[in-house]
């Protein structure tokens, strides 16, 4: 088969995971949504059977056929693109290509590591970029198979991180449902705090899975609670009311701590957030290190994010995007 253009860009959006993480890989729900970070990524076929990655300091050059094994064995810099040379690898592979290789070239506005989804954002991206390089942007099929890919990341991915950066806005993952929009009653603000610990979702999934071997009852119960606590978060953002939202994401905090997923760093950042005026806060994504999300009242959120800017972590306010992944 033959590309209809030789080179494709596209970008996809990073998520925060405003309610449920961990839980939704035992089939709970959760509630994400995307935020406007994005990752970009261009895509130019060359007539080198190659895959050549350039993502900021880190670059991978190796044969479209070299397998797996043999780029885990390679440095740090070039395992840390094994996701992408993964997406590469497949689309080419179903397309039946041989002959050609690709250049990709990452340029990324979303922190590696900390909970934001740029693993998901990344595999959603280069998917969209170089399935566009042989036909027109098709959503579900990105979305199949950047989740097929994620799973080289950790295994047990619920896929909700691939979901939203491919389709934008606020979703409510359940699983006997699916995946629903939410349109909330009210704009709410939010503000993320990254602590600049870095995590590997794999690793805290899986001591996550030991903990729900080790404390099955325990498992349970904090898993019913926050299953509560994402149908109050959907009434709460269908009527608007920030400050029962703001209150459910300290609680769902507080099982996540229980969970064992918190750091000390991270706790920090909760605390300066709530004593600065925040309605609510927890980690977000897989923790132990990584990011925080704070609901702010919108009329006091540059106040605050001044007031706390000054402390430990670094804060940025962020808008929903509601667009997902899009090509140029
Ligand atoms: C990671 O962003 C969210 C987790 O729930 C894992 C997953 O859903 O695949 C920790």
């Amino acid at each position: 088969m033959n590309t209809h253009f030789n080179r494709a860009v596209s970008s996809a959006p990073a998520k925060v995971i405003l309610f449920g993480e961990h839980f939704v890989v035992y089939n709970n729900p959760a509630i994400v949504t995307a935020i406007n970070k994005r990752i970009r990524v261009q895509a130019q076929v060359s007539d080198k059977s190659n895959i050549n990655i350039r993502s900021g300091e880190n670059s991978l050059s190796v044969p479209i056929n070299s397998n797996d094994k043999y780029i885990m064995s390679l440095d740090n810099s070039s395992i840390a693109l094994f996701p992408i040379f993964k997406c590469a690898k497949h689309v080419f592979k179903e397309k039946n290509i041989s002959n050609l290789g690709v250049n990709l070239e990452i340029d990324s506005q979303i922190p590696h590591g900390e909970g934001l989804g740029s693993s998901a954002a990344s595999c959603v991206s280069t998917v969209a970029a170089l399935y566009s390089l042989f036909s027109d942007l098709d959503k579900n099929l990105i979305y199949e198979t950047a989740r097929i890919m994620e799973q080289n990341i950790h295994s047990n991915s619920s896929g909700v991180d691939c979901y939203v950066s491919t389709f934008g806005g606020i979703v409510n993952f359940e699983p006997d449902k699916g995946f629903r929009s939410i349109r909330p009653k009210k704009k709410f603000t939010l503000l993320v705090g990254t602590s600049g610990i870095k995590h590997s979702t794999g690793k805290v999934v899986s001591q996550v899975r030991q903990f729900r071997e080790k404390n099955s009852t325990v498992f349970k119960d904090l898993s019913s609670k926050a299953e509560v606590i994402c149908k109050r978060a959907i009434s709460s953002m269908n009527e608007g009311d920030e400050s029962e939202l703001g209150n459910l994401l300290t609680e769902n905090h507080k099982l996540l701590s229980l969970l064992g997923v918190s750091h000390p760093e991270i706790e920090k950042l909760i605390e300066i957030s709530l004593d600065n005026g925040a309605l609510g806060a927890k980690l977000t994504g897989a923790g132990k290190g990584g990011a925080v999300i704070a609901l702010i009242p919108q009329d006091s959120s540059k106040e605050i994010l001044a007031k706390i800017g000054s402390g430990p972590g670094k804060w940025m306010l962020v808008e929903f995007d509601y667009d997902g992944v899009i090509l140029g």
